[in-house]
């Protein structure tokens, strides 16, 4: 892993998910978990401090990028919830079938090389009933931001730990064997290209 990946990245990522309008976004959808959580891209654990203690039992946050977990280190520390972090990708979730009342995700599917697989994977341990909480960025719905979209992309890609900007997230979700139960969309303030958000819910379809 090259010096940018592992020590410069992490420190860019975690500036970019911590502006106010994704905190914003964070604050609709994290206090919304329940039970027994798992946290695909944990990343540097910025959603921790939105989860309601109340009603969440256990925390298991995957999260493969190393420089991600030291970032996330302190806010596990000062956090009065049980998290384990576990250093594995999306694609490879070591938990039992049926055995999570939600599974979380914020700005994880654009970076996940295989997100149908790791969103089958969600599926699996979700426990009947159990929830998929998601808040991501993706393709846009107007033409000429999608245009620029799919133009920049390679690029950004590249510089990004790859991130995708231009993802159909709904479509993934359900060819993953998701119904959508609540859809909500918007650009969130921001760079238009990266700025489309799609948050809500889904369970699973068995
Ligand atoms: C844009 S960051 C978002 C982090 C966090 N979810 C948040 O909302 O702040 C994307 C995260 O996905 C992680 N990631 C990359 N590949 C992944 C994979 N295959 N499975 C799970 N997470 C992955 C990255 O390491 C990074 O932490």
């Amino acid at each position: 892993m090259s010096f940018y990946e592992d020590r410069v990245l992490p420190h860019l990522i975690n500036i970019a998910c911590s502006s106010k309008p994704t905190r914003k976004q964070r604050e609709k959808i994290v206090p919304l978990a329940e039970g027994d959580v798992l946290e695909i891209g944990f990343g540097s654990g910025l959603n921790l401090p939105f989860y309601d203690s109340t009603r969440v039992r256990k925390i298991w946050g995957l999260e493969p990028s190393e420089g991600m977990r030291r970032k996330a280190q302190p806010l596990v520390d000062e956090s009065h919830l049980d998290v384990e972090v576990i250093d594995l990708p999306g694609e490879e979730i070591p938990l039992q079938a049926d055995s999570v009342d939600t599974v979380l995700g914020t700005y994880t599917l654009c970076s996940i090389p295989d997100a149908i697989a790791a969103l089958e994977g969600m599926r699996r341990v979700l426990k009947p009933g159990g929830r998929l909480l998601y808040c991501e960025h993706g393709v846009a719905p107007d033409e000429n931001v999608r245009r620029w979209q799919s133009r920049l992309n390679p690029t950004w890609s590249k510089f990004t730990g790859g991130c995708n900007m231009n993802r159909d997230i709904l479509d993934l979700i359900t060819k993953a064997g998701f119904e959508i139960t609540n859809d909500e969309r918007m650009y969130i303030p921001g760079a238009r290209m990266l700025s489309y958000n799609f948050w809500g819910s889904a369970k699973t379809v068995r």
